[in-house]
């Protein structure tokens, strides 16, 4: 497999499966020993394992790669969604974000990154239906809810619902069965926005909203997150689709932190509920879908538009980070952000205009002109602007992660599918340099060296 900013477009696999020299491997020379070996290239890619062979001597442990933060290590093959990060191209099972942000919806796009293919009408239907029916929960996890502080942050509410949901379906943990896996991931994706409104609606101290399935996936989470007295929630189309589409831009993002701790837990064998739980934990984190959150304060922080300049010098120094911006993987841009941006002007017609539009405007303009990010390849990425909308869209940026835990959950099932039924894969279990102490001797504590006084830091 290659990584993610080198393509293994159809061409480029014809092309590394009948190499030029007709040889498809690679050989290496251990200078330490003068021995050689021959290693099998698959996919421009060579197996860890392969290494173990290259030894000094027959006892040795053998070769490892040293690989912090999984930087060039590929841990699965996947079917599910490509990037090309240099090239800013983002496909889920083959089709263009573009395409699916304009035509499809969130369930149908879900259905595909589930199932592999487009549903046919009676089989989209049919998985609309299935994931409707479950939206309800049950009526022991309000309680659940309610024993949270009320000022609680949603995103540790939704984090512990879902956990707490592998407690109520026990028969989630035939993970082997497809009928209970596709069982599951009906209920996840059902019950993902019940349980985010619900941990709304307790962190304002409203009264929950049971889900009108009469409306579309996203019109019902806007229900159940707004409804006041109304007898039915009138959804407002433009952002009904807005919320709809930026749904579907974050379903899968391929090996990403929180998709790979999904499938590491997985690989546990542990029930998709835990899993999920662990998926979306990784997701909380500030470098992650904790992002856009952390783009709103830094633009409050900024405060207008004049400290601009100001704070990027800031940045520059390294004593700020300019969140949004960078990406793992794209290095020219994110297209997700480009998709983004045109709809924030469709939204900002309905709500009135971000007034910190105007910051984060004139941020990307003096960084994309800027040495520092051009030489970096730093481009604003998907949370630069989402943040925006779903504030103008009336959330409380508390609520950003728990939307785009909305939307990766299906990319988090589908993946979490497609390991277990991937005959390679096994527990999770990673190797480790150890660079710590020797075999030493127990000291008993009235032995042991006082530790010497430190000073306070003043
Ligand atoms: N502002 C300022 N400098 C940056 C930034 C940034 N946002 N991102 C990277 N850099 C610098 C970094 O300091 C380093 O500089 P130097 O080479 O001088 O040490 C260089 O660019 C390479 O950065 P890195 O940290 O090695 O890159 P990475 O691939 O490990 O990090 C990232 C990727 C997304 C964590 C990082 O760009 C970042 O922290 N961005 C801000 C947080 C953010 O917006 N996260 C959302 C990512 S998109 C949503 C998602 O998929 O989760």
């Amino acid at each position: 497999m290659p990584n993610s900013n080198t393509p293994l477009t159809a061409e480029k696999r014809e092309k590394s499966m009948t190499p030029l020299n007709g040889k498809n491997t690679l050989t290496i020379t251990d200078n330490r020993t003068g021995k050689q070996y021959e290693i099998p290239i698959e996919h421009d890619t060579i197996r860890a394992m392969d290494l173990r062979q290259i030894k000094v001597k027959d006892d040795d442990f053998g070769m490892m790669t040293y690989d912090p933060a999984f930087m060039n290590t590929a841990a699965c093959k996947s079917k599910i969604t490509f990037i090309d990060g240099d090239k800013g191209i983002l496909r889920y099972r083959g089709y263009p974000i573009e395409q699916l942000a304009e035509k499809s919806n969130f369930l149908e796009t879900a259905y595909l990154i589930i199932y592999g293919d487009l549903p046919a009408r009676v089989q989209y239907e049919e998985w609309v239906n299935n994931v409707m029916m479950h939206t309800l929960i049950h009526e022991n996890v309000k309680k659940f809810v309610d024993g949270f502080h009320y000022d609680a942050h949603p995103m540790g509410m939704l984090i512990s619902s879902v956990a707490a949901l592998s407690t109520f379906y026990t028969d989630a943990k035939n993970i082997l069965d497809r009928d209970s896996r596709r069982l599951q991931i009906f209920r996840i994706v059902g019950k993902m926005p019940t349980l985010a409104a619900f941990a709304y609606r307790h962190s304002v101290g409203r009264p929950y909203v049971y889900p009108d399935n009469e409306l579309s996936y996203a019109g019902n989470f806007l229900s159940m997150l707004f409804k006041m007295t109304e007898l039915k929630y009138k959804v407002h189309p433009v952002l009904e689709h807005a919320l709809d589409v930026l749904f579907i831009l974050h379903a899968d993002h391929e090996q990403n932190c929180s998709t790979s701790a999904m499938r590491n837990v997985g690989s546990s064998h542990v029930d998709p509920f835990a899993a999920t739980a662990a998926a979306a934990s990784a997701l909380y984190g500030p470098l992650h879908g904790g992002a856009n959150e952390a783009v709103l304060m830094m633009l409050d922080e900024i405060g207008t538009k004049n400290n601009v300049t100001a704070f990027i010098k800031l940045v520059k120094e390294g004593k700020e980070r300019l969140m949004g911006f960078g990406h793992r993987v794209y290095k020219n841009y994110d297209p997700r952000a480009k998709v983004i941006k045109r709809l924030a002007d469709e939204v900002f017609e309905v709500t009135g205009r971000n007034p910190k539009v105007d910051i984060a405007l004139e941020l990307e303009r003096i960084a994309l002109e800027d040495e520092y990010f051009i030489k970096r390849k730093l481009y604003p990425n998907v949370d630069f602007y989402s943040g925006l909308i779903y504030q103008a869209m009336g959330f409380p940026v508390e609520m950003f992660p728990v939307l785009f835990a909305i939307g990766r959950t299906p990319g988090w099932v589908a993946q979490w599918d497609e390991m277990l039924l991937d005959p390679e894969q096994k527990i999770a279990r990673p190797r480790q340099l150890y660079l710590g102490h020797d075999i030493r001797e127990y000291v008993m504590m009235g032995k042991r060296e006082e530790p010497k006084k430190v000073k306070p830091e003043a």
